[in-house]
């Protein structure tokens, strides 16, 4: 017994040494893994992805400066300025699903999957970015159907799974812990998910509410507009672009108000961004978590600069250029700005189909009908079917000349 208490001691210690030796080894490769930039920023590895702010471009694909685009540059340079929501707007053309703004005869950005392997191409080259898509599905397309667009572009594997269909506020992982998971994709669609079919595609009203969209007062109240959750506890997404409203065939529609946009997109004063943030934090006494703008570029750093501030991060330290297609009148679709419209579509989304759109353009139907088409994003029922009849009518007038 004498001679055995010291061995057994000793292979104790020795047992001891090669577990602390192993988890510390352990630890040190935790460590390696773990994400120290988050979104650019050490301080927001450790935040909830419900206590962050995002800036997020509405009808991200409709760069042009015809009257139903929003925006100035395309997908890659949106997320290289630093746009980290991006929304869509997705219908069915030839049984593809295709991002168009309203109806595809009035604006079509090409099928959904060449978005998409962009999409996914900028997150391969950016593994510590964190990004949200927000589908507008007016069509109610399966979202099994949508998988199958996420599945060919590599992004089903990247794309975040809830545990539930309702996540609260303070649930979400920190942002840290979604880019140690390699869940850097977060994708809410606003009707129609289905959690049990396609998971990674969340419900967005379950999750997230939003103010009114399509406003054309610069009051921007930050009140609920729609919801299924309680506001309380969902994400927040603020519609702070400004539309002005006409009539065709004597039905009301929404257009952008490019006159007012450096308004609409600046710090301070009535109708701007900071101010329509403060009315959010005023009334909720929390930041929102998506600030949805139109032609981000309009006012350079602007936009980032407020979101930087309300993460407690600073500010960014690249430029973001104005588009001369922001900074330009909309188009009264001369051929010339067929023609570079026609030329940003491509480079965006690798394939242009002809469309209702384009053919019109180039078939100088009319400008004034097409500048009094609707530029508006989720436009009411009644609006798609001015829209619907809109592009009928165009299409018509093509053929007839
Ligand atoms: C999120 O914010 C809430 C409220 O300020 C705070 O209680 C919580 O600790 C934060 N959580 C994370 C992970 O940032
Ligand atoms: C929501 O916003 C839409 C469009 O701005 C408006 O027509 C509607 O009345 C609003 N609904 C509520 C409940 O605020
Ligand atoms: C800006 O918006 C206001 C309404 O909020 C409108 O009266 C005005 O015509 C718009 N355009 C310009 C250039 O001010
Ligand atoms: C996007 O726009 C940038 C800047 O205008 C351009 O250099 C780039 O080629 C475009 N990228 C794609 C994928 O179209
Ligand atoms: C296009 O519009 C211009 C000016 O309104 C007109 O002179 C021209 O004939 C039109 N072209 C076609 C092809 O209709």
């Amino acid at each position: 017994m004498r001679f055995l208490i010291p061995f057994l001691f000793a292979a104790l210690a020795s047992t001891a040494a090669f577990v602390s030796a192993h988890t510390a080894d352990q630890q040190q490769q935790q460590q390696v893994k773990r994400a120290t930039t988050c979104n650019g920023h050490a301080e927001l590895c450790g935040k909830g992805f419900g206590n962050v702010t995002f800036l997020g471009t509405h009808n991200s694909y409709a760069v042009g400066k015809e009257v139903a685009d929003n925006q100035g540059w395309n997908v890659t340079e949106q997320l290289n300025d630093g746009i980290r929501l991006l929304q869509v707007q997705t219908h069915l053309l030839n049984r593809e699903i295709n991002l168009c703004h309203s109806s595809c005869s009035l604006q079509s950005s090409g099928p959904l999957s060449n978005y998409l392997s962009t999409l996914s191409t900028w997150l391969a080259a950016n593994p510590t970015e964190i990004v949200t898509l927000l589908i507008t599905n007016p069509e109610s397309i399966p979202p099994s159907t949508f998988g199958q667009d996420f599945v060919a572009a590599g992004l089903d594997k990247l794309a975040y799974s809830p545990a539930s269909t309702a996540t609260s506020r303070d649930e979400w992982p920190t942002l840290g812990a979604m880019i140690d998971q390699g869940k850097r994709l977060v994708v809410f669609m606003d009707y129609n998910a289905d959690f049990g079919a396609v998971p990674y595609i969340i419900d967005e009203f379950s999750n997230v509410f939003e103010d009114a969209y399509d406003t054309t007062s610069q009051d921007f109240p930050c009140t609920v507009n729609r919801t299924s959750g309680s506001p309380e506890t969902t994400l927040m997404l603020t519609n702070h672009y400004l539309d002005y409203t006409t009539t065709i065939f004597g039905l009301q529609v929404f257009l952008s108000d490019k006159s007012n946009l450096t308004t609409t997109n600046s710090a301070s004063g009535y109708g701007s961004i900071g101010q329509g943030v403060a009315n959010c934090v005023d009334q909720w006494k929390r930041n929102p978590n998506f600030v949805l703008v139109d032609w981000y570029d309009s006012n350079g750093n602007t936009p980032f600069d407020l979101v930087a501030s309300l993460n407690g991060v600073a500010a960014p330290t690249n430029t973001v250029k104005t588009s001369e297609l922001t900074s330009g009148t909309s188009s009264s679709s001369s051929s010339s700005s067929a023609a570079s419209r026609t030329g940003s579509k491509a480079a965006t989304s690798g394939t242009t189909k002809a469309t209702g759109t384009t053919t019109a353009s180039a078939g100088n139907v009319s400008s004034s009908s097409l500048s009094a088409a609707p530029a508006s994003l989720r436009i009411p029922a009644i609006g798609t079917l001015v829209v619907t009849l809109l592009g009928t009518a165009l299409g018509v007038a093509w053929v007839a000349m």
